[in-house]
């Protein structure tokens, strides 16, 4: 399968996406990373040291050179850290994660942020899906997917951990956009099962 890692920096009218790096350790800790409103639906605690910050921002790193997943601290055009953003690659998928630090929500970022990853994605001629979910209690995070053209799938029960909600898995809301083929076309993303055929 052909290889292709995505392009260290992306621009959109507002942002910077720039590869993570491990000098963002400080804007990260100060902005978003320590904030227990912001870490609410995500899979890691808030970080409590900066050491975590820094450890966190190694494995991205270490990730992006093996090719797994890739991460961008999101940046505004005076060059102000206020989130960051991931692509995953699995065989013929590719799936998001997001973050907003909580002083600048509301602004269109998020949206502004994952719609080129998105295009991205679609744009490799291996990957069929992209795709995401959120805490099923996370509507903000859900209308980011809607705004940038997603599809309800519907609600993966019990799908992740959110340790900051709950101690035991989270109901999740499932997103994607998928592309269609001669030998699969569309398929509504909730189907009833079929009819039974008449008894007897
Ligand atoms: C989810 C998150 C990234 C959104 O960032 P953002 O920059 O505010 O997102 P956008 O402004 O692009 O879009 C948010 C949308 O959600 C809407 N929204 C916000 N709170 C909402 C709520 N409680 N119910 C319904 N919609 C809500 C906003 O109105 C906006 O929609 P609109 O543009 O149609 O008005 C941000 O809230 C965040 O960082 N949360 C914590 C981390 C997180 O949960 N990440 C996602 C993990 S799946």
């Amino acid at each position: 399968m052909r290889e292709m890692n995505p392009p260290e920096r992306i621009q959109t009218s507002r942002l910077t996406l720039r590869r993570l790096a491990m000098e963002d350790a400080e804007a990260i800790f100060a902005a978003y990373a320590q904030d227990t409103q912001v870490t609410r639906f995500l899979t890691w605690r808030p970080h409590q040291r900066i050491e975590e910050t820094r450890a966190f921002i190694q494995m991205k790193i270490e990730a992006w050179d093996s090719g797994t997943e890739f991460t961008w601290a999101i940046l505004r055009k005076d060059g102000e850290l206020i989130g960051g953003i991931a692509l995953r690659r699995q065989e013929f998928k590719m799936d998001f994660g997001y973050v907003i630090e909580r002083a600048r929500w509301g602004n269109g970022f998020a949206a502004e942020a994952l719609q080129p990853l998105v295009d991205w994605a679609l744009a490799q001629p291996e990957v069929f899906r992209a795709w995401a979910v959120c805490d099923a209690e996370n509507l903000a995070s859900a209308r980011v997917m809607e705004k940038v053209g997603m599809t309800r799938e519907g609600v993966l029960r019990r799908w992740v951990l959110h340790p900051q909600a709950g101690d035991t898995p989270r109901d999740c809301i499932c997103y994607s956009i998928v592309k269609t083929t001669d030998d699969q076309p569309a398929t509504p993303p909730y189907s009833e099962p079929a009819a039974r055929p008449p008894q007897g």
